[in-house]
């Protein structure tokens, strides 16, 4: 059986959750993974791209704060077979659609006051791609990181990001644990919010 996923652990999405949580903050964390989640934080598990849109569509007005560190899919199967593809009928093709973007969609209906916050998993020109993907999406901070770096990113315990903000602001994180890079992310919140 096979079905299109991706290599993201969950692990920094739920690093900023705990350290949310930690600080003080009414935290929802909607996720992927069955990893562990602290007393106290609300969780919503979800399996695809499309349960992901409505999980966080019908919480976000709500929040003073979303941050969407999640891996989302950018493309699904048009259909799932809904039992196993044989062999002897042949090569197949999957055709793909693209998933609705939810960064974006929290971008379009932020209110005034709201902070959002979105990921950027690039490979070529990290400032430049993250900057225009903060514009485009129409949020608040972007957290860049250079997936093909070692140790950064899918997988690791540890990451480096780069957060810019959209007054232009940019502040490198070099190679820490994903708890210290969220500490960092929660620390850039507050900072926006205080300005906002
Ligand atoms: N994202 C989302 N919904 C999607 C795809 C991405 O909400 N369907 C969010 C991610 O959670 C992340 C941000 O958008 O916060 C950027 O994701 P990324 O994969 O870096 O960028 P894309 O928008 O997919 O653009 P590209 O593939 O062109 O780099």
């Amino acid at each position: 059986m096979r079905f299109i996923g991706n290599r993201s652990s969950g692990k920094q999405g739920h690093a900023v959750a705990e350290e949310a949580a930690a600080r003080g903050a009414k935290v929802t964390l909607v996720t992927t993974t069955a990893l562990a989640v602290s007393v106290g934080i609300d969780v919503v598990r979800v399996n695809t791209a499309a349960e992901m849109e409505q999980a966080v569509l019908s919480r976000a007005d709500d929040a003073d704060a979303v941050v969407m560190a999640a891996a989302v899919a950018d493309f699904r199967p048009v259909q799932a077979a809904a039992s196993k593809i044989k062999k002897a009928a042949g090569v197949p093709e999957v055709a793909l659609e693209p998933t609705a973007d939810i960064l974006a969609a929290l971008g379009a209906r932020r209110r005034p006051g709201q902070t959002i916050v979105g990921f950027a998993a690039e490979t070529d020109d990290l400032h430049a791609n993250a900057a225009n993907k903060l514009v485009r999406k129409g949020i608040d901070l972007i957290v860049a990181n250079d997936v093909s770096a070692p140790g950064v990113g899918f997988e690791h315990d540890t990451n480096a990001v780069m957060i810019l903000g959209a007054d232009g602001a940019a502040q490198e994180i070099p190679l820490a644990d994903k708890r210290a890079i969220a500490r960092a992310i929660l620390d850039a919140i507050s900072t926006t919010r205080s300005n906002q």
